[in-house]
């Protein structure tokens, strides 16, 4: 276990505004969500997350933690409940990772009695958020520029460096200053995946946790039967080594992101709402009974918080290969780096830890076969439970009107029962 540098300190955060917030009060202003948005859900979309969350009354905490390899991520922290008193060291440890494209506020967006990372604080927990390299809140690094022009060495990361080199130094930094020895796991999505690559790349790493808890688990993606992803995948490893090669490591950067969805999609009067709604459900399923279309302003405030190319390169090559390996560089670099011509798998069996699935039968980015055979493979799979909802899609399990009474409960109960 070495060498992890820890360099940590305390900010105190200045007001600020939410990623997109611009972009959504010209929204608001197009009327492109087709209702009329309430001056508190307007605050709510453009409020950056510190304040969004003190808003409502709950502490905010961001710390920074430094990689081995320079990255700082910004990490959150919500210590304890809005009515309880901050006795930290009494309260055990849940550490939450979002998805892709995504951020700490994934679990905060729908605010309180919805967010889970709310409702954790709520049930006495301390409440720590992870952020991987890359995105809004983890965008720096010691020596590498993000924004540096024909320059893409900050993004040559996949999610499986964000598995062996993020999570393993925010873990650290959150047992070192809490005090503790060993902490809960809340995966979403991606963040399934690299704690999978964290535990099977460096198995030490199982011993500090206490249980695992994978939301809509990914790893395997043979069965992905999304058009869009099929289509690009075979494409996936050139897409990457050009992008990278002509400067390119960051997936269409924010701005980028909504100057084209907007231009394309959401100011033209005549088609905005439904089309403006759905762009990030398109990709994750879209769940008519579970969709909160109030929350959609603070959604798109937040989200997306930004990727790098190489992230999608290897869901990509996981698509194509359906396999779950480390990153395909091509034979000569996967021979200087792996000492193998194709990428080694990851050793799901390392994975130890007390793992929890949370799955639904109708998510499209985890295809029951491919939950089942993650699940198998992994070295101590505790339960699989399915969401009592046959309809119930990815993003559900974040913004799911039901999400509590379908999903959080029932996990925080299995919290209580792992101490
Ligand atoms: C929908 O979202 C709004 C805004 O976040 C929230 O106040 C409301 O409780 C949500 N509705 C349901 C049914 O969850």
């Amino acid at each position: 276990m070495l060498g992890i540098v820890l360099l940590s300190c305390v900010a105190v955060v200045a007001g600020g505004r939410s990623p997109h917030a611009d972009y959504i009060e010209e929204l608001i202003k197009n009327n492109a969500f087709g209702v009329r948005v309430s001056d508190n859900i307007i605050e709510d979309a453009t409020l950056d997350l510190p304040d969004l969350v003190r808003k409502y009354n709950y502490p905010f905490e961001e710390h920074f933690v430094t990689t081995e390899d320079g990255y700082i991520l910004g990490v959150h922290r919500i210590p304890h409940g809005r009515s309880s008193d901050n006795t930290p060291g009494e309260r055990p440890v849940v550490f939450l990772m979002h998805g892709l494209l995504s951020s700490s506020a994934e679990h905060i967006i729908s605010g309180p009695g919805n967010g889970l990372a709310y409702l954790l604080a709520d049930e006495g927990y301390d409440v720590w958020l992870g952020n991987a390299r890359g995105n809004y809140y983890s965008r720096r690094h010691l020596s590498l520029d993000p924004d540096a022009p024909f320059n893409a060495d900050f993004w040559q990361f996949s999610f499986d460096e964000i598995g062996n080199r993020d999570l393993p130094a925010m873990i650290d930094y959150v047992l070192m200053h809490t005090g503790r020895s060993a902490l809960h796991y809340i995966g979403y999505s991606q963040g399934t995946t690299t704690f999978f690559i964290m535990c099977s790349l460096r198995p030490q790493y199982n011993d500090k946790i206490i249980s695992m808890h994978a939301l809509a688990p990914v790893a395997y993606m043979a069965h992905n039967k999304n058009p869009l992803f099929l289509a690009l995948a075979p494409f996936s490893k050139d897409i990457a080594s050009i992008a990278s090669l002509i400067g390119i490591g960051e997936f269409l950067p924010n701005r980028e992101i909504y100057t084209w969805a907007g231009q394309a999609l959401c100011m033209d009067g005549m088609i905005l709402q439904p089309i403006c709604s759905s762009i990030l459900f398109l990709v994750g399923g879209w769940n008519e009974a579970q969709h909160n279309a109030t929350m959609l302003p603070v959604v798109f405030g937040h989200i997306p918080a930004g990727a790098s190319v190489m992230q999608f390169a290897h869901f990509g090559q996981s698509i194509v290969d359906k396999d779950f390996r480390r990153y395909d560089f091509g034979t000569l670099q996967n021979l200087l780096r792996y000492g193998t011509a194709i990428p080694p798998k990851y050793d799901l069996s390392n994975v130890v830890a007390p793992v929890f699935f949370h799955y639904s039968v109708s998510d499209p980015l985890a295809e029951v076969e491919d939950v089942y055979r993650l699940y198998e493979e992994l070295g101590r799979p505790m339960a699989k439970i399915r969401v009592p909802d046959s309809k119930f899609s990815h993003l559900d399990f974040l913004w799911g009107i039901d999400a509590k009474e379908l999903v959080y409960d029932g996990l925080i109960n299995l919290l209580r029962i792992m101490g």
